[in-house]
């Protein structure tokens, strides 16, 4: 019945402006009305990635729910760990509206929020109150007119990492002015030096994860890896939103800010596969880009990901198609004769190279 609501309920936002049409899509989980399976997990799917327990290894990425503020609706949604935020120290606006745009044709979005957020007082006080069935990460950003913005991403953490059981450091935004600068190797490795200095002092020191950009060449790829792994950053997630507009059809093609969605899967595969090789093991990834499909969740699995997470698809798709997925993959899991999910991360690594 839900699931009937949903496809009538998807028709109607699809006609309104989409910053709009999320609001109330939060709305709607924030007061029960959205798809709610549970918890959906098999020998097959559950799995360890960085010491968190994943009931199943597809989660919710970051930017969905911005300010926390449908935590209950999305421990009840199947997804076997949720990232909210980004939250920075201050509260900001984000940049001027409109800011959201759907490419239906192209199965895509491009965004250029830039950080709205309430800010980690706010964030952090419904963080505190939290469901706790739930795997639940916040990604951590920077205020666009900070002084040391380095620096805003272990004072988030400090004020919210009690209440999470992750943490994304997020410098591949292409929505706030050189805040890409900081995935270079200098700077990045103090950024992330002091943000890891800031984790071994929580009471209980949670898998902080670095969130890189696809628009990335080999060898950045390969310093990035080197500074994972010499920082000691429980993870990578590959990747946030292109600047690339290769092969748009649709008419908001030429729109500023970061495109996600059916086009970035290819080329976001890539870059968590070339990870992989350079970190050979040695570091969980998590795959994200372009996910719509079972059959591509598997694929950024096989590529090197040991958990997937997806968002856009969700604008078209609906929150069902998250059950799909999940069940999904426990099928071709299966049918490939693996017993659990982590024995096929990397399987088909070169075949992305
Ligand atoms: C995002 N994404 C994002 N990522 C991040 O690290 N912090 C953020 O605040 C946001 N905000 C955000 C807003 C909107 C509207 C979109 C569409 C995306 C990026 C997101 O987490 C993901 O990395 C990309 O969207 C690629 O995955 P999909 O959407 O193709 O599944």
């Amino acid at each position: 019945m839900k699931r009937i609501a949903e496809q009538i309920g998807l028709k109607a936002l699809r006609r309104i402006d989409p910053e709009r049409a999320h609001g109330l899509a939060l709305k709607a989980l924030q007061h029960g009305f959205a798809v709610s399976p549970g918890a959906i997990t098999s020998a097959r799917l559950c799995t360890e990635v960085a010491g968190l327990a994943l009931p199943n290894p597809i989660g919710l990425a970051a930017g969905f729910d911005k300010n926390a503020e449908a935590l209950v609706g999305l421990s009840k949604s199947g997804f076997g760990f949720v990232e909210v935020g980004a939250a920075t120290p201050r509260a900001q606006d984000g940049n001027p509206k409109p800011r959201l745009f759907r490419l239906k044709e192209d199965k895509a979005a491009i965004n250029r929020f830039g950080f709205n957020n309430q800010g980690m007082e706010a964030i952090g006080a419904r963080l505190a109150q939290r469901p706790r069935d739930m795997v639940l990460g916040l990604n951590l950003g920077a205020n666009k007119d900070s002084a040391d913005r380095s620096d805003d991403f272990a004072r988030v953490l400090a004020h919210c990492g009690a209440h999470v059981d992750f943490a994304t450091v997020n410098v591949s935004s292409p929505n706030t002015e050189k805040l890409r600068d900081l995935q270079g190797k200098a700077a990045l490795s103090g950024l992330l030096s002091g943000v890891m200095k800031v984790r071994g002092e929580l009471a209980r020191p949670i898998p902080v994860f670095l969130k890189i950009a696809p628009d990335l060449s080999t060898d950045e790829i390969a310093e990035i890896a080197q500074v994972a792994l010499a920082t000691g950053v429980q993870g990578v997630i590959t990747t946030n939103t292109t600047l690339s507009r290769d092969g748009l059809q649709s008419a908001h093609k030429g729109e500023m800010g970061g495109l996600s969605g059916a086009p970035l899967f290819e080329k976001s595969t890539r870059v968590l596969a070339q990870l992989s090789e350079h970190t050979d093991g040695k570091l969980p990834l998590i795959g994200v880009g372009g996910v719509a499909t079972a059959e591509q969740a598997y694929a950024k699995i096989c590529a090197g990901a040991s958990a997937v997470q997806l968002y856009t698809a969700l604008v078209y798709g609906g929150l069902s198609l998250t059950e799909d997925i999940i069940r999904g993959l426990d099928g071709l899991l299966e049918r490939d004769g693996f017993a659990n999910v982590s024995e096929a991360v990397g399987s088909k690594r070169d075949e992305w190279l």
